[in-house]
């Protein structure tokens, strides 16, 4: 007796006497058979079925829907039945047509049912085979798509992480200097703005952000009496406060997130005329990103004020810049800074609010000057 083979075959042609012939000889093989006398009835039967069928054999003549239409309606809905078509035309034209538009194989009537017989086993073992390929392909599909929303959770915590340790370094540097608090946020964000009048692309407008976040860090490093001093420093004192970029960079440097934005830190002071410090380079030399931070820098302190310095308003900031030009400050930063108070003045007002300092700057020392943007 042959051993049930399971696989379900849908058997369609008008003709009933063919279905039924292939129907009995595939059921003797074992395969579970069900006909169908036209594409329509067919149709319902595959939708009706609970279990999907493996292979449809479907004559190509057939009033109504013949057999191509009823091909590309089973692919439209069930694309992983297979499909072979039985033909009487003895050109193959219509069979070619079928073949090309994805019939596994056909047969041509009148047949001998033992010489059909491999042809559908065959059929049966490549839509076994496309059905496996297909499961293979989803579950790798699964894989790929569950490591990968692992590996975006895991970095936007490393994310999360990254700016938690940013935010809680700018705190510390904070809670030293009083005279800081809301200076690296607002000088972050001058930051932005500027390079954003200049057209930076979006990871340098991220490096810049970040580094105006961190470029003080270090002076966690340089003594209170020294970082407080409400009066003039002397030699000693101002050589002690200018190890703050390389103290900054030391600090960061582990981070490894932040590449460029360490040397725009490390670079914050230096002059275009390469009188500044740590290494007194000078012009392009110094990073875009450390001259765009050493405007917002100075903008700061010189609009906000400081413990040492009054707080300016903006026409003799500006005034400052363009005396600075190609001194200090590089022309086309100071140019996008003076665009930008053109432009926009309001979303600097805005961001001054939004981080207010915590000092009002003494009357006895409002007329302390220079050196507004010493630190
Ligand atoms: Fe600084």
């Amino acid at each position: 007796m042959t051993k049930p083979k399971k696989e379900k075959i849908l058997i369609v042609d008008d003709d009933r006497a063919v279905a039924d012939l292939l129907s009995e000889t595939l059921t003797q093989e074992g395969y579970s058979c069900k006909t169908a006398y036209s594409g329509a009835e067919a149709l319902d039967i595959i939708k009706e079925s609970p279990k999907p069928f493996s292979l449809v054999l479907t004559d190509l003549i057939m009033p109504m829907m013949d057999g191509v239409e009823f091909m590309e309606k089973i692919q439209d809905t069930n694309p992983m039945i297979g499909v072979l078509v039985i033909s009487a035309d003895k050109n193959l034209t219509q069979a070619v047509d079928a073949m090309r538009k994805g019939a596994l194989d056909f047969i041509t009537k009148p047949f001998q049912t033992e010489l059909v017989i491999p042809r559908i086993q065959k059929a049966i073992e490549r839509v076994k085979l496309e059905q496996e390929n297909n499961e293979y392909q989803h579950f790798l599909e699964e894989k790929v798509e569950n490591r990968t929303a692992a590996l975006l959770e895991k970095h936007r915590s490393l994310h999360n992480l990254y700016f938690n340790t940013v935010e809680a370094i700018v705190r510390a540097i904070e809670a030293k200097d009083p005279y800081t608090v809301g200076h690296s946020k607002r000088v972050s964000k001058f930051c932005v703005r500027i390079a954003e009048v200049m057209n930076l692309s979006e990871a340098d407008v991220q490096d810049v952000m970040i580094a105006g976040l961190l470029h003080d860090v270090g002076k966690i490093g340089i003594s209170d009496a020294v970082l407080t001093k409400p009066s003039r420093l002397s030699i000693e004192e101002y050589e002690h406060i200018k190890e703050h970029p390389l103290i900054s960079l030391k600090i960061i440097e582990p981070i490894q997130e932040l590449k460029k934005a360490k040397d725009y830190v490390k670079y914050h002071h230096e002059k275009w005329d390469g009188t500044g410090y740590p290494e007194g380079i000078k012009g392009d030399a110094i990073p875009l990103g450390a001259r765009i931070l050493s405007v917002a820098d100075a903008f700061d302190t010189m609009w906000i004020g400081r413990h040492y310095h009054s707080a300016w308003d903006m026409d003799t900031v500006t005034q400052e810049f363009l005396k600075n030009c190609w001194t200090q400050f590089d022309k086309q930063v100071v140019e996008a800074f003076s665009k930008l108070v053109e432009s926009d003045q309001n979303a600097l007002d805005q961001i001054r609010d939004e981080n207010p300092p915590l000092f009002s700057v003494p009357k006895e020392f409002t007329q302390i000057h220079p050196a507004p943007h010493r630190t």
